[in-house]
């Protein structure tokens, strides 16, 4: 039997992951010690193998074979738009892609005027300005803490991931649209999904009874 590698995206979504997975009777023992900076651990007994990946990084490993399985949010399956196969909503990690910003901004984006749309997603967002509300915008790149950008006048309007609210809420910001849902999902690659179908649909039947009940 060969390894079934799983690329997991590090930080909060591998930690919920593996609890979950551990449910269903995957588990991995090397990897519960925080301290650890070994890159990859393997279950000898039945034959697998976790890594932890930047998120951004995740798709890419499962669309080239270099992972059979990912565990990503769905921010990151549609920004990096890889050839691999959704197979699984796995429920947790749930929250909004929108478009943020002062309330003042909210007239601009109703008479679809030229705006700056400051991002970590620019696909996202250029897909949804462009595609969806045909608005022609000009969309700035930037890498974190994306509240910056309205609040100095980098950009009008942000399209950034809204959990809870509070990190716009606190710097006097707001939810002006929202663009869609997310959560954590698992992927697969397409030809793992070929070759190791068996092993690979028992393990997304037993994940959904988990999730389901
Ligand atoms: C994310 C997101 C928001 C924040 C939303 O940032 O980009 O800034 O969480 O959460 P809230 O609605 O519960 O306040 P993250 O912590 O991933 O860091 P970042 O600033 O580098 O994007």
């Amino acid at each position: 039997m060969r390894y079934l590698t799983f690329a997991l995206a590090k930080g909060r979504l591998a930690k919920t992951a593996m609890e979950m997975f551990k449910k269903i009777g995957i588990q991995c023992e090397e990897m519960e010690d925080e301290k650890t900076r070994k890159l990859i651990f393997v279950n000898e007994e039945l034959k697998l193998r976790f890594f932890l990946a930047k998120a951004s990084d995740v798709p890419t490993y499962v669309e080239y074979g270099a992972a059979d399985i990912g565990i990503v949010g769905k921010d990151t399956i549609l920004e990096e738009d890889r050839k691999l196969y959704e197979v699984l909503d796995l429920g947790f990690g749930k929250c909004k892609m929108c478009v943020c910003g002062p309330e003042s901004a909210r007239e601009l984006l109703n008479n679809h005027g030229m705006i700056r749309v400051a991002s970590k997603y620019t696909k996202i967002a250029k897909d949804y300005f462009y595609n969806k509300k045909h608005q022609t915008v000009e969309i700035i790149k930037l890498n974190g803490s994306v509240e910056l950008a309205p609040i100095v006048g980098l950009s009008e309007v942000i399209v950034d991931i809204v959990e809870t609210g509070t990190t716009l809420k606190e710097n006097g910001l707001g939810v002006l649209e929202e663009v869609c849902p997310l959560s954590a999902r698992m992927v697969v690659n397409q030809v793992s999904m070929k070759m190791e179908d068996e092993r690979i649909r028992k393990i997304i039947a037993d994940l959904k009874e988990v999730i389901n009940n």
